[in-house]
């Protein structure tokens, strides 16, 4: 039997021709990034985060922020107006997993170090609405009674670090330090107050 009477008249070779000609295009398309330098290089001025800010990421993803803050500024004039440069892939390569998100009942964060004060931040948290009163971002006020546990921070930087994020013993060593009598309100803080800062006042 010919090809083409194969694909036009039997639905089930139709498809997994189909199939074959959208897989080969994404692996044309996806393959290659896996050895881009632009994509898998740090962005200069992007370092990894330190113990209290992998802490505040932890908790950022357990009280699901991302469920209303995006953290990818697209490069359309109305976004980079409003939050600054857009994101490049070079600013998520020590994210394990990344924020981008596509949800923002919230701003994007993205670029949101910096914005604020520390002070700010904390007011924010416990209550929004002493803030920006016609908010309608939740309160967390347990943040600031909750202290954050050293030993499971450790271990989650030993674990970025098999998946390619250069902590070294030394990291490792000083956490326990860093982390002493931090609040997971200290945490979060300090995770938001390093957002985006490589590309900050770049347009
Ligand atoms: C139910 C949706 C929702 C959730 C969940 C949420 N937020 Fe928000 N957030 C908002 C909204 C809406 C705003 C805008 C009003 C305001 O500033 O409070 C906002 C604003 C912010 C801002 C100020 C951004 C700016 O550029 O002005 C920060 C920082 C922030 N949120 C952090 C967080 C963090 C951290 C968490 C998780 C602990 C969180 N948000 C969870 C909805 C949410």
């Amino acid at each position: 039997m010919k090809l083409q009477p194969l694909v036009e008249e039997k639905v089930g070779f139709l498809i997994v021709f189909t199939l074959i000609v959208i897989s080969f295009g994404l692996l044309v398309q996806i393959v290659p990034l896996f050895a881009s330098k632009e994509v898998i290089t740090p962005t200069e001025g992007v370092k990894p985060y330190n113990a209290l800010q992998v802490a505040g990421r932890d908790i950022y993803v357990r009280e699901g922020c991302y469920n209303c803050h995006s953290q990818q500024v697209r490069p359309f004039r109305a976004e980079t107006e409003r939050y600054g440069h857009y994101s490049v892939a070079g600013e998520s390569v020590y994210d394990h997993p990344f924020q981008w998100g596509s949800k923002r009942t919230g701003p994007d964060l993205a670029r949101v170090g910096g914005r604020y004060s520390d002070e700010w931040h904390r007011i924010h948290l416990l209550n929004p609405r002493d803030v920006v009163p016609e908010s309608n971002m939740p309160a967390f006020p347990w943040l600031a009674r909750n202290k954050v546990d050293a030993d499971e921070v450790v271990r989650h930087m030993k674990a970025l670090n098999k998946v390619g994020v250069p902590y070294t013993e030394e990291d490792y060593a000083k956490a326990a330090d860093e982390l002493k009598n931090k609040s997971e309100l200290d945490a979060v803080v300090a995770y938001l107050q390093g957002l985006g800062l490589a590309l900050k006042n770049k347009r």
